[in-house]
């Protein structure tokens, strides 16, 4: 356990499982990095398939992994592209889900110290929610 797990600790470990990711139809590599709430690390790359409808996305993977360890909520999520993009639509509502407040932080790989952070409530701030 590590409450204290720091932003770039977070991505050094989103850029080190980026090196995993199986990307051969885009060539684009994403790795994520989840902190959960009592500092445990859970990492995800994307998974390309020749069908290519059925990728999953880097952070997606990272939050299912939390989840399979049997957590429900994170309090922050680093992602590494090459470019340092925001996690795609899909993921932020995915990321929704388990914490609106949740801490997002992006870096390219090239240059982790410059990262830019915000939070989920920011990159979706009306996320869809199912009311039965
Ligand atoms: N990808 C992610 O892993 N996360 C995102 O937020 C956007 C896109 C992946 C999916 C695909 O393997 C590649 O990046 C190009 O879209």
């Amino acid at each position: 356990m590590n409450p204290t797990v720091s932003p770039s600790e977070l991505l050094q470990r989103a850029h080190d499982v980026r090196e995993n990711a199986y990307a051969p139809y885009s060539g684009f590599k994403v790795g994520a990095a989840v902190r959960s709430e009592n500092g445990d690390i859970y990492v995800g790359c994307n998974v390309e398939s020749s069908v290519l409808g059925l990728t999953q996305c880097a952070e997606r993977a990272a939050i299912t992994a939390l989840i399979a360890s049997g957590l429900t909520t994170f309090t922050a999520i680093a992602v590494v592209t090459n470019t340092g993009d925001f996690p795609c639509g899909s993921c932020r509502q995915f990321l929704a889900e388990f914490n609106l407040d949740a801490q997002v932080h992006v870096a390219s790989d090239e240059e982790l110290t410059s990262f830019q952070s915000t939070t989920v409530r920011q990159l979706l701030p009306e996320p869809f929610h199912l009311n039965q």
